[in-house]
């Protein structure tokens, strides 16, 4: 139990980084808050233009939900790297660094449920690749990734409790993108790297 907590504070805390934000500023477009949809993620860091700086923020941003599941893993137990994770997502979402204003968590949950389960990560992995490739459109694209993770946690690993808290994950994430989903339903949701003015 109280490696668990120990873990979820680790988790929050390197989920936390801002790294979209801080890239951007580093990259001399200043506060990407300010330009596009004003997320802090890959899709939006995308939209100045730069393609490595976006892939980088991708990187980073996936790269800190797998390492908190795979050092709470390693030091702690599989329990504390699914909480370590969780935490990670909810760092990104609610940053302590920017009065709790962060992302939608799309490439962290990608990256803590590549490390937790990797067949479900590269499965969400693969629908994302998918429907961007035929949508252009990346929210729409996350929101079909997510709805694939319990269903394929629940066929390929038969572990209902994985599969519950990918649904979990996935419900979230679902309504940190309740914009993305008016503008998908308007037709108003731009195609990526798109620049657009407002969210
Ligand atoms: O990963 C976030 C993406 O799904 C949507 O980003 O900037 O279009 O709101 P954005």
């Amino acid at each position: 139990m109280t490696s668990v907590l120990l873990f979820s504070v680790f988790g929050y805390l390197l989920g936390s980084i801002p790294f979209g934000l801080v890239l951007a500023r580093l990259g001399g477009y200043g506060d990407i808050r300010k330009i596009g949809s004003g997320n802090i993620g890959a899709t939006n860091v995308l939209r100045t233009g730069n393609k490595p700086l976006a892939f980088l923020t991708l990187i980073l941003d996936g790269g800190k939900g797998a390492l908190a599941v795979f050092i709470a893993n390693h030091f702690g137990s599989f329990d504390a790297a699914m909480a370590a994770g969780l935490f990670s997502i909810l760092g990104h979402c609610f940053p302590i660094w920017l009065q709790f204003k962060g992302g939608k968590g799309v490439a962290t949950t990608l990256g803590m449920v590549l490390a937790l389960a990797p067949f479900t990560g590269l499965a969400a992995c693969t629908t994302w690749l998918v429907v961007a490739v035929i949508s252009r459109i990346s929210s729409l694209s996350a929101l079909i990734a997510m709805i694939s993770m319990p269903v394929s946690a629940f066929v390929i690993y038969h572990d209902i409790k994985l599969a519950a808290v990918c649904a979990g994950v996935a419900a979230f994430v679902w309504i940190r993108h309740k914009a993305n989903i008016q503008r998908i339903l308007k037709g108003e949701e731009p195609k990526i790297g798109k620049k657009k003015k407002d969210a």
